[in-house]
């Protein structure tokens, strides 16, 4: 039987490395560790981010730095080097045990000269406390005696894409432990790693402590004796001068303050915090077993990547778990995963919202080299939050030619999709403190921008926005895309609404406010003007809301014509072809009609779900499109169609559907499988001052259960199908 919370591995594809590698990817909201093996493999991707330790480097502009690894081991059995590249796997098996993030991996290895081992290793980051790594190898002679020699080393050379990031500071002794300090060498930060050992519980062992340059190491040499199980622990501490004013004497600190055989306490500590997460956040089903295990799943990915102690990071797109988009956010924070954290974890919420606010000053920037006002939040995100999407990428079919990427430049929506998650937020938390002191701002500076992006035809009397990609990127330098226009007018409503609001509320905060951004009566009213002149396209004669201007003089086709096929549409048609044709990477009008319900009525959802849904590459463009596709469904009665694109979500990572799992977790596929479990099939609705259920729950499905904050109490939203109550 399948156990619903744990990622299982029995049997050992070399091919299937990589997405191993991320969808095993262990974290704690301070850093994220990829599911590499202890030992070395050859085409690893070996590799620790931490968050918000940024550097710069050519074309993408900055990049998350590769960590040194803490759980890289060289194992050496009487002189033969433990490696799953040589010898025999006579027993295989790996877990990711969902419930505190423990990765275990049982091997039976018989090396190259016929010594057989049995190697169990374990290894989790704490989330009790997230400068703190645990990682224990026990390794059992079973046909030989002799030396069994294990060097651990802080490594300032892991450089899995060759960035050299890193500029070397110190490294040394410390009694029983090794420690490194670094620097990223542009943006300065500092780090520093210190690592302790021990052999059955004791510090007292052989042990050598090499200071090689670059790699501080400890080496244990034990005599092992045939049937003899020997326990090999490690303990790492990291901190940043992102955390503390001296990180290496904090790392130090941290490991001499463990008591004696620490390992059961440290583990005990790290249950017991997972524990609390999953009271919350699980959500329950009965009778799919796979979509159970699927949430679940992604639900770990983002808890893993959700920062708890730190409001000046974001998550990537790809979380911390792989290389893809380089660490950068997206709107895929603040429409996909924003949602799960707004309703299960408020106060993780309030710091990835809070890192936008932080980061005014770069959207105040962008705004200013376009030649506009306000404050225009950057398509792609780091370290400071200034715009770093990159200009041009090596194209995949030819890696000698370059593409140029428009995002950056014209893929505005994302100033309103956080307006958005911000108002989401403040609707669920009733967290007015918030909306005063950080909020509004963002909000009514982000307006300022809008008000003077929009640009007034005199022949159409009405204003417009031109040369702009919308959600959906096949089509680039569009003119009035739908979803960007009414999320446009949406935005500059709701700033009016909030800022009499914020004068009614606190005159004071808002006197204070309106002077720091040059706002008065007569913007607000300017803003209502505009908005109200804001051209969105409404239904023609068929019901159809057109994507942007002229979209339905484009080739038409379907997504079907192309099947079967194992890539995306764009790979197939080119990115000319595809921008010709209506067919679309990802929901546009569905998006616009997810998150502004109450302006389309079901008719014109229908029509419009009717017409678009086959024009959509579901199955190899945006992996953000299916679960969006999969709420609109479950809205529209087609359950089918639902929960075909929720098992679509479902499979993007646990199954590698993409085949580009590799590079990451999806980490908008997670957030939005949530979402359609909850606002889909559980059917959560929220009206202005109270929340109902309409659910729509398929077929097989006996239960699903879930909880969410609503106005900082607790709800706990229980729904069973009619046969298994009668
Ligand atoms: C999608 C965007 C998304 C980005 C990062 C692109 O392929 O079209 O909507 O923000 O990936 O996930």
């Amino acid at each position: 039987m399948t156990d619903l919370w744990k990622i299982t591995e029995t049997i050992f594809d070399p091919k299937r490395l990589p997405h191993y590698e991320t969808a095993l990817t262990q974290g704690n909201g301070y850093l994220g560790t990829r599911g590499t093996f202890d030992e070395y493999y050859p085409g690893e991707q070996r590799t620790t981010f931490v968050h918000g330790v940024f550097d710069d480097v050519p074309v993408v502009f900055t990049h998350l730095v590769n960590f040194p690894d803490w759980t890289q081991l060289d194992i050496s059995l009487v002189g033969e080097r433990f490696s799953l590249a040589e010898g025999k796997l006579l027993d295989y098996h790996r877990e990711l045990d969902l419930r505190s993030a423990l990765l275990t991996r049982k091997v039976r290895w018989e090396s190259p000269l016929g010594r057989v081992s049995k190697l169990e290793f374990f290894r989790y980051p704490s989330l009790a406390d997230p400068h703190l790594m645990s990682q224990m190898v026990l390794i059992t002679p079973e046909n030989y005696e002799g030396e069994i020699l294990i060097t651990s080393r802080l490594d300032a050379g892991t450089d899995t894409m060759r960035y050299q990031q890193w500029q070397w500071l110190e490294q040394g002794v410390a009694g029983d432990t090794i420690y490194l300090r670094m620097q990223t060498k542009t943006t300065k930060i500092e780090a520093a790693l210190a690592q302790k050992m021990l052999v059955n519980g004791s510090p007292d062992f052989k042990k050598d402590l090499p200071n090689i340059t670059k790699m501080p190491s400890v080496s244990a040499a034990v005599l092992g004796q045939k049937g003899e199980q020997i326990r090999f622990e490690y303990f790492t501490t990291i901190y940043t001068s992102r955390d503390c004013d001296n990180p290496k004497d904090q790392a130090l600190q941290c490991l001499a303050g463990l008591q004696n055989d620490p390992g059961e306490g440290l583990f005990e500590a790290n249950q017991q915090a997972w524990q609390k997460e999953w009271e919350r956040c699980d959500i329950l089903v009965e009778g799919d077993d796979e979509a159970q295990l699927a949430l679940r799943f992604s639900i770990y990915h983002l808890l893993i990547a959700a920062p708890r102690h730190d409001e000046r990071v974001n998550i990537g797109a790809k979380t911390l778990s792989g290389y893809g988009y380089h660490g950068h956010a997206f709107w895929d924070t603040e429409i996909f995963m924003l949602p799960f954290f707004t309703f299960t974890r408020p106060e993780i919420a309030k710091n990835l919202l809070s890192y936008r606010y932080h980061n005014l000053p770069g959207a105040r920037e962008k705004a200013l080299e376009g030649g506009f006002q306000g404050a225009q939040f950057p398509w792609e995100s780091a370290g400071d939050g200034r715009e770093v999407t990159p200009t041009w990428v090596p194209d995949p079919a030819d890696r000698k030619s370059l593409i140029r990427i428009w995002t950056g430049d014209i893929e505005i929506h994302i100033s309103s999709d956080i307006a958005f998650a911000l108002v989401q937020y403040w609707r669920l938390s009733g967290d007015d403190d918030f909306m005063v002191q950080r909020g509004a701002e963002v909000i009514l500076d982000s307006a300022k921008f809008w008000a003077s992006r929009l640009e007034w035809n005199p022949q159409t009397r009405q204003y417009h926005l031109s040369d702009v990609i919308g959600p959906d990127e096949y089509h680039d330098h569009v003119d009035d895309n739908a979803y960007t226009n009414y999320l446009t007018r949406w935005h500059l409503h709701t700033a009016v609404a909030l800022a009499e609001w914020l004068k009614s509320h606190d005159a004071q905060a808002a006197s204070h406010l309106f002077a720091q951004l040059s706002i008065n009566e007569q913007t607000l009213s300017n803003w209502l003007t505009m908005a109200d002149q804001v051209f969105c396209p409404l239904e023609n004669q068929e019901g159809l809301i057109e994507q942007f201007a002229g979209y339905f003089e484009r080739t038409n086709g379907l997504a079907a014509d192309f099947d079967p096929r194992t890539e995306s549409i764009q790979a197939i048609l080119g990115i000319e072809g595809a921008n010709a044709s209506q067919i679309l990477k990802q929901p546009d009008i569905m998006m616009l009609m997810y998150m502004l319900p109450e302006l389309f009525d079901q008719e014109t959802i229908q029509a419009n779900y009717d017409y678009y849904t086959p024009r959509t590459d579901l199955t190899f463009g945006s992996s953000l499109g299916p679960s969006i596709q999969a709420i609109m469904a479950t809205r529209l009665g087609s359950q089918a169609d639902a929960y075909e694109n929720f098992m679509r979500a479902a499979r993007a990572d646990i199954e590698d559907v993409r085949g580009n799992a590799g590079d990451g977790i999806h980490g908008a596929s997670a957030g939005g499988l949530w979402q359609a479990a909850v606002f889909g099939f559980g059917g959560l609705r929220i009206d202005q001052d109270r929340w109902h259920i309409e659910p729509h729950l398929p077929a097989h499905w006996q239960r699903l259960r879930f909880k969410f904050m609503w106005r900082g109490q607790e709800q706990l939203v229980d729904i069973r199908s009619q046969e298994k109550k009668s």
